[in-house]
């Protein structure tokens, strides 16, 4: 396959910022090769990948994939992409997504567009993980993105406080936001997100596992461990950490 066949009708962003997603996604769609079984992430820089994937597909390219978005499966079913079920496949070979921030050390803040229980399911099912964004998402502290919490919907006012407690007692502190307010969004899970402007977030691992103690938390943000790589992409190109 040449490639000018496979990508003649991907997306065509003109903004500056979209095209360098793009760039970051197809770079990463280099490292897919027939037969893998792939996570599909969720978000504006994933959809890059998804098309691309989606192009390749068409071309012959044989892969499996599970997306980790009710919206990533509408567009790979609309891209004629295989799909299972995880439980099917066990293990993935790679899972390639976006992410809000994410440090020097691979460490992630995800979940800016809800996804984020099914996306961290699916990058814990994966023997890699590849991080497709714009290099704005590179910071050298995490927490200026808020730090989606997502919660059952029972008593998730109650959960909000014990959230709150953690945070204090881990060294951290900041407003605690119901994402969506009266008009609350809901998960794909059907679950609330609480969104935690921490500014800086202190005590990470410890932060990470005390959320997870409080009964209410469903899954938080913070993806600790998960990502094997990124691939960065700035106006003067493309910046990979880690390996690809
Ligand atoms: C979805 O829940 C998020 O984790 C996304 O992966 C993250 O918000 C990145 O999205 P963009 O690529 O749209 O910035």
């Amino acid at each position: 396959m040449s490639d000018t066949d496979w990508q003649a009708k991907l997306l065509a962003p003109t903004d500056p910022v979209e095209v360098m997603k793009q760039k970051a996604a197809l770079r990463a769609l280099e490292q897919v090769k027939s037969g893998m079984k792939l996570g599909l992430g969720t978000g504006s820089t994933a959809r890059y990948f998804v098309d691309g994937l989606g192009a390749k597909v068409a071309h012959g390219l044989q892969v499996i994939c599970v997306p980790t978005s009710e919206a990533t499966r509408a567009q790979a079913e609309s891209l004629n992409i295989p799909l299972a079920e995880l439980g099917d496949l066990q293990r993935l070979d790679l899972t390639v997504d976006g992410a809000d921030e994410m440090d020097a050390h691979l460490r992630l803040v995800k979940g800016g567009g809800g996804a984020l229980l099914r996306e961290k399911i699916v990058a814990a099912a994966s023997n890699a993980m590849i991080v497709i964004a714009d290099d704005s998402k590179l910071v050298d502290n995490l927490g200026a993105f808020a730090l989606p919490v997502e919660v059952n919907m029972f008593a998730h006012q109650a959960t909000a406080q014990a959230i709150a407690d953690v945070l204090h007692q881990t060294g951290n502190a900041g407003d605690i936001t119901l994402r969506g307010g009266a008009d609350a969004f809901v998960t794909d899970g059907g679950h609330y997100i609480y969104d935690c402007d921490l500014g800086r977030v202190n005590n990470i691992e410890q932060l990470a596992s005390a959320l997870l103690n409080v009964p209410g938390v469903v899954e938080h943000g913070l993806f600790l461990g998960y990502a094997t790589a990124a691939v960065l992409a700035g106006s003067d190109g493309l910046q990979e950490v880690g390996k690809l």
